[in-house]
C-alpha cells in the first residue's frame, strides 16, 4: 500500500426524519451568530419531496425571521462558475454565516464552491481549481440535505464546476471544502425521476471501479471493501429497477454513494478516474448527464486498458460477477467476459450505451477532436491516454 492521509470532517445524520431531528442541533451549532442563512437549490423539485418545507420549518421554529433567509435557486444540473459566483456575491452581500445547500451533486457542489468562494476575496477557481493552491482561508460552514444519490458530493470535499467561457469541467477534493453536515433521509430519493436513479446509481458504480483499477494491484483492504460495495451495489440496482419503490434498496444506494466517496476506498491507490476526465469534457461542451455519460465510456475505455492491469481485471470478473476460470481459455478472455457482464448490466438497465443513444448529433461529432484534445490526462491509471487514444475511445462509443 501506498502512504495515505485519510479524513473526512462531514458529521452524517441518516435515515427517515433526520432533517426535522438532527438539523436544529446542527444549525445552533454551525450557524455564525448574528448572520444571514442561505437556502441553495435546483429547479424546484425540492418543493416536491418534502425537503425544502422540512428545513424551512426547522429555521421558523428556530425563530429566523423570513428575511434573515437567503433563498438561492436554480442551480442548474452540472453548475457553472457563473452561477457558482452570483451566489457567492449574493452570501457576501446578505453577510451569510451558513450555507444549506438542498438537493443532489449539482446544488451540493455548487453550495460548497460558493462557501469556499464567499469567504476569500481573490479568485477561488483560479486559485483552488485550476492552480490547485493551500486553501488556508476560513470557509463558510456548508451543510447539505441529500435528495439525489450518486456523486457522495455530501462526505467530500470536491466540487465540479463548468467554466463556460473556457470549456473547462472540473474538480479538486479539498478536505476543507467538505460539508459540516449531512442529512440523509432516503424517502426523499423516491421522487427522482427512473433516468436520474439510473444515473446517479451508474455514477456510484463508476467512483467504485475508477479506484479499484488503479495501484497498487496487489491485495489491499481499500479493493476488499470496493469488491464489497459493487456486489452490494449491483444487488440493490436490480432491486430498484424491479421496484423503484423498494425503500431498502434505495437506501443502500443512498449509502453505498456516501462510502464510494467519503475517501476510505481511496486510501493507498493511486485511482484513476480517466472516465470521468472523459465525461466531464463532454458534458463541457455538450451539457450532457454525468452518469449517462460514464456508462457509454465505461466498458470501451475498459477494453482499451485491460491488459495494462490484467490480474485486477481478472478479479473484478471473478469477485464480483461470479466468472469462474475454469470457464475461459485464457486470462484474457475471462477479463473481457467481466467488462462484458458491466456492458450487460447497463443495457439491462435500459441506459444509453452510445453517443448517439446520448443524444449526440453531426454537430456533436465534428466538436469530438476538440474535446479529446482538452481532457485531463489522469496519472493514476493503468496506462496513461494520449489524446489520439481519447479520441479513438469517443469514436468507438459513438
Ligand atoms: O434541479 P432539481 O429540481 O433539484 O432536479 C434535479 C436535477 O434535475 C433532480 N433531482 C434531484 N433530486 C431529486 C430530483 N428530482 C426529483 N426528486 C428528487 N429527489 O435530478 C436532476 C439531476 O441532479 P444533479 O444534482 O445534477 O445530479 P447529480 O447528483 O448526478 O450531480 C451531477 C453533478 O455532480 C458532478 C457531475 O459532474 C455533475 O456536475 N460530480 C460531482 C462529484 C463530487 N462532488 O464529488 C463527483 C462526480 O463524479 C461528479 O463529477
Ligand atoms: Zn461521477
Amino acid at each position: 500500500m501506498d502512504r495515505f492521509s485519510w479524513e473526512c470532517r462531514t458529521r452524517v445524520r441518516f435515515g427517515k426524519g433526520c432533517v426535522r431531528e438532527w438539523l436544529p442541533d446542527f444549525v445552533r451549532e454551525y450557524a455564525i451568530p448574528g448572520r444571514k442563512v442561505m437556502i441553495g437549490y435546483g429547479g424546484g423539485s425540492v418543493k416536491r419531496n418534502g425537503s425544502f418545507d422540512d428545513v424551512m420549518a426547522v429555521l421558523q421554529e428556530l425563530g429566523y425571521p423570513a428575511e434573515d433567509i437567503i433563498e438561492f435557486s436554480g442551480i442548474m444540473s452540472n453548475p457553472t462558475l457563473s452561477k457558482m459566483r452570483e451566489g457567492a456575491a449574493l452570501a457576501r452581500q446578505n453577510d451569510v454565516g451558513l450555507i444549506i445547500a438542498i438537493g443532489g451533486g449539482s446544488v451540493m457542489d455548487c453550495c460548497k464552491a460558493i462557501s469556499v468562494q464567499a469567504g476569500y476575496d481573490g479568485d477561488a477557481w483560479e486559485d483552488f481549481w485550476i492552480k490547485g493552491k493551500p486553501m488556508l482561508h476560513d470557509v463558510l460552514p456548508c451543510g447539505v440535505v441529500v435528495t439525489m444519490p450518486a456523486t457522495g458530493s455530501e462526505v467530500n470535499g470536491c466540487a465540479v464546476l463548468t467554466n463556460e467561457e473556457t470549456k473547462i469541467k472540473t474538480d479538486r477534493d479539498y478536505a476543507e471544502a467538505n460539508p459540516v453536515f449531512a442529512l440523509m433521509d432516503p424517502e426523499y430519493t423516491l421522487t427522482m425521476p427512473i433516468r436520474q436513479m439510473k444515473a446517479g446509481t451508474f455514477d456510484i458504480l463508476s467512483h467504485i471501479m475508477e479506484t479499484y483499477f488503479s495501484f497498487p494491484v496487489e491485495d489491499n483492504p481499500a479493493d476488499d471493501v470496493s469488491e464489497g460495495l459493487m456486489i452490494g451495489l449491483i444487488r440493490d440496482f436490480r432491486a430498484a429497477l424491479r421496484d423503484p419503490q423498494d425503500i431498502q434498496a434505495r437506501s443502500n444506494i443512498m449509502w453505498t454513494a456516501s462510502l464510494a466517496e467519503n475517501r476510505i476506498i481511496k486510501t493507498g491507490k493511486t485511482k484513476d478516474f480517466e472516465a470521468h476526465n472523459m465525461e466531464h469534457q463532454l458534458s463541457a461542451y455538450t451539457n450532457c448527464n454525468h452518469g449517462e455519460g460514464l456508462a457509454v465510456l465505461h466498458p470501451v475505455y475498459y477494453r482499451h486498458i485491460y491488459k495494462d492491469g490484467l490480474g485486477k481485471f481478472v478479479r473484478f470478473a471473478e469477485n464480483v460477477w461470479g466468472l469462474k476460470r475454469s470457464d475461459f481459455g485464457s486470462d484474457e478472455e475471462l477479463a473481457l467476459a467481466g467488462i462484458d457482464a458491466l456492458a450487460g448490466l447497463i443495457k439491462e438497465a435500459g441506459m444509453p450505451a452510445s453517443l448517439r443513444e446520448l443524444g449526440f448529433g453531426a454537430k456533436e461529432k465534428e466538436l469530438l477532436p476538440e474535446i479529446a484534445a482538452s481532457c485531463f490526462i489522469s496519472g493514476g491509471a493503468f496506462r496513461p491516454m494520449t489524446h489520439e487514444e481519447i479520441l479513438e475511445i469517443y469514436n468507438e462509443c459513438w
